[in-house]
């Protein structure tokens, strides 16, 4: 949600800085900026565009030269997008330059105080308050300004400021909103997330919520907003760049889907013990002991993540006996939860930095409770925050929707739902069971993939559709929550998502020939019950596609996926529905990696 970079040091800033806002482009999409000097400019030299960053990059003029500069790419807080309220915001007098990313959430207030001292905006934005607060500042150093701007600030924030009179350095500080720095040799990076700087270095340093940093090229230094100095030891990015390029597919959404064979892989990777038919998760830090104790487990997590948790809270259940269910994270909170001390709480983020996940577990931790984290993005805000966890080991999801991080998120509960199974009463037997199928999955699911032709020509069929309904019923119903998730989110076709056995107590009214439904009939204990349904909407002549493991009589079109464990099969059968969506989309011509109204990375509330 909103992409900041920025560069100080001695190459040539704006192509260094506009192909960093390329790679955060997914943070947020609907205007971007770029502000620059060096050390021997009079002044800041600034250009914004309403629109994406190809749009910014038409707009700088070929002698746009410097050696410093902080840009951004917005998703729209307060304001709309516009070229006027597109980050950086500049003060009356050009010397102060400052890029958000976050909500000031007393922005009104301030913004009167200030107007009522003569100060005239030029933007609606929140964010212009923290520039002429720095502006205002008394304080002889741009890191003291930075600093007494940021007390009277509440709210959330990742900021990188630049001033016309102190060009030597950039001032970044974060509360709630990811800042990374890049270290390199003689110049220095600032950014919402690597992605913007893993071209270019591989070191880097994380800030905490309440720190600062000053970037000069050839030096760092972190401290607290009150002042303290702190310690900052770069660690080394292990992603690669190339994860965050195309490689030859069209869009990231169909590299991502691509990948998963590979992505599922990596999350099993030495984690197998065969011997004692379990896992190793060595991140977890719970012991045996401990998790014998644990009488209930809650999971919590956003769209996506929270369909993942929903499988994931199933596996639990039937794999290690421990009542388990899961909640959108962004409800939790605010309905004041009874926390209890036998309950192990488990926060779901591909990103790590979802800031309704993340606030729940700041909660959570403040009121006592062990909080673990399945997340993908390694040293994220929820990772760090958490008592211990499992990386998801997904790689690099840079599509604003969700495909590889949901199915590796669901395979690391298997191998969570595995582990405490086996110290509890899975016996050695289905430990074994499930390894095996586990074992499979990466060669069943690239069989799905090679079905995409197929896909492809049953999606352009439902293309025109109006709306969809998707069923399920219990490990089906999850899925088919993420497939309707998926189809409206890139193709903004209305979707719903029911538990097969609800149709008759009210959606059976919409079921018409307009109206198609996805079916989840996966071959187990319930595929008789599934098949009633299919008939009950049949003989209201409406058109059914099923996933099933084969094909179904009722349904006008069925996806054949293998066939798994009964636990694991839902991990199978959401895939070709990430095609399915894909290919509907496609056929709608839609933009698919970056769908209107949306973000990757929702770190505002
Ligand atoms: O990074 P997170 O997993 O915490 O993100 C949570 C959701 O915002 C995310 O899954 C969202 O629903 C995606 N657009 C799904 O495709």
């Amino acid at each position: 949600m909103c992409g900041i970079v920025g560069y100080i040091g001695k190459r040539d800033v704006a192509p260094l800085l506009l192909e960093g806002l390329q790679r955060l482009e997914y943070r947020g999409y609907d205007s971007a900026g770029i502000v620059i000097t060096s050390p021997k400019a009079a002044g800041l030299k600034m250009v914004k565009a309403k629109g994406r960053v190809r749009d910014l990059e038409a707009r700088v003029p070929k002698r746009f030269t410097g050696t410093t500069g902080i840009a951004h790419t917005r998703w729209a807080t307060h304001g709309a997008p516009s070229d006027i309220n597109s980050h950086p915001h500049l003060d009356p007098e050009n010397k102060v330059a400052v890029v958000h990313n976050g909500i000031v959430d007393n922005a009104q207030e301030l913004r009167a105080k200030l107007e009522a001292d003569g100060v005239v905006f030029a933007s609606e934005t929140d964010t212009e308050v923290i520039t002429h607060l720095i502006a205002r500042s008394q304080a002889t150093s741009l890191e003291e300004k930075v600093r007494e701007a940021l007390k009277v600030i509440e709210g959330t924030y990742g900021i990188a400021v630049m001033h016309a009179d102190f060009n030597d350095r950039i001032v970044v500080a974060r509360n709630g909103s990811p800042v990374v720095l890049g270290i390199g040799e003689k110049e220095m990076f600032v950014a919402s997330d690597v992605a913007a700087l893993i071209a270019h270095t591989r070191q880097v340093v994380t800030l905490d919520d309440g720190e600062m940093a000053t970037l000069k090229a050839d030096d760092f230094r972190t401290y607290t907003t009150s002042g303290a100095t702190t310690t900052a030891t770069p660690e080394t990015v292990e992603w690669e760049a190339a994860s965050y390029d195309m490689g030859g597919h069209d869009t990231y959404m169909h590299k991502e889907i691509s990948e998963q064979p590979d992505a599922v892989d990596r999350v099993l990777r030495g984690r197998i013990d065969d011997r004692f038919s379990t896992v190793h998760l060595g991140g977890l830090n719970l012991d045996a002991r401990e998790a014998r104790t644990i009488r209930r487990i809650k999971i919590l997590g956003c769209g996506t993540s929270y369909h993942a948790g929903l499988i994931g809270a199933g596996l639990i259940e039937s794999m290690a006996r421990i009542p388990a269910d899961a909640e959108p994270a962004s409800e939790f909170r605010y309905r004041n939860p009874v926390v209890d001390p036998d309950t192990l709480y488990i926060a779901v983020s591909q990103s790590g930095e979802t800031y309704d996940v993340l606030a729940a577990v700041q909660e959570l931790k403040r009121k006592g409770a062990r909080v673990l984290g399945v997340v993908n993005v390694v040293g994220s805000a929820i990772a760090r925050e958490a008592d211990g966890g499992v990386y998801v080991h997904a790689g690099p999801e840079v599509c604003v929707v969700s495909t590889k991080c949901f199915t590796n998120t669901v395979v690391a509960f298997a191998l969570l739902a595995l582990h405490l199974g086996r110290i509890r009463d899975l016996s050695v037997t289905d430990g074994k069971r499930i390894i095996e199928g586990l074992r499979k999955l990466p060669a069943q699911i690239s069989e799905i993939l090679e079905s995409e032709e197929e896909i492809k020509k049953l999606a352009e069929q439902y293309a025109g559709a109006q709306s969809m309904m998707f069923i399920g019923r219990v490990r089906g119903y999850p899925v088919a929550l993420e497939a309707s998730l998926k189809l409206k989110e890139i193709s903004y076709i209305h979707a719903e998502a029911y538990p097969a056995s609800e149709l008759k107590h009210g959606p059976l009214a919409l079921i018409e020939p307009a109206l198609p439904t996805v079916a989840i009939v996966p071959n187990d204990d319930l595929l008789e019950k599934n098949r009633a349904a299919l008939e009950e909407i049949k003989a209201r002549s409406g058109r059914i596609l099923a996933v099933a493991h084969q094909p179904q009589e009722k349904a006008d079109h069925t996806i054949v996926v293998p066939k798994n464990e009964d636990e694991l099969d839902p991990i199978l059968m959401g895939i070709p529905l990430q095609l399915f969506a894909y290919h509907t989309a496609l056929a709608m011509g839609r933009d698919i990696d970056k769908p209107r109204n949306l973000a990757k990375s929702v770190t505002v509330e």
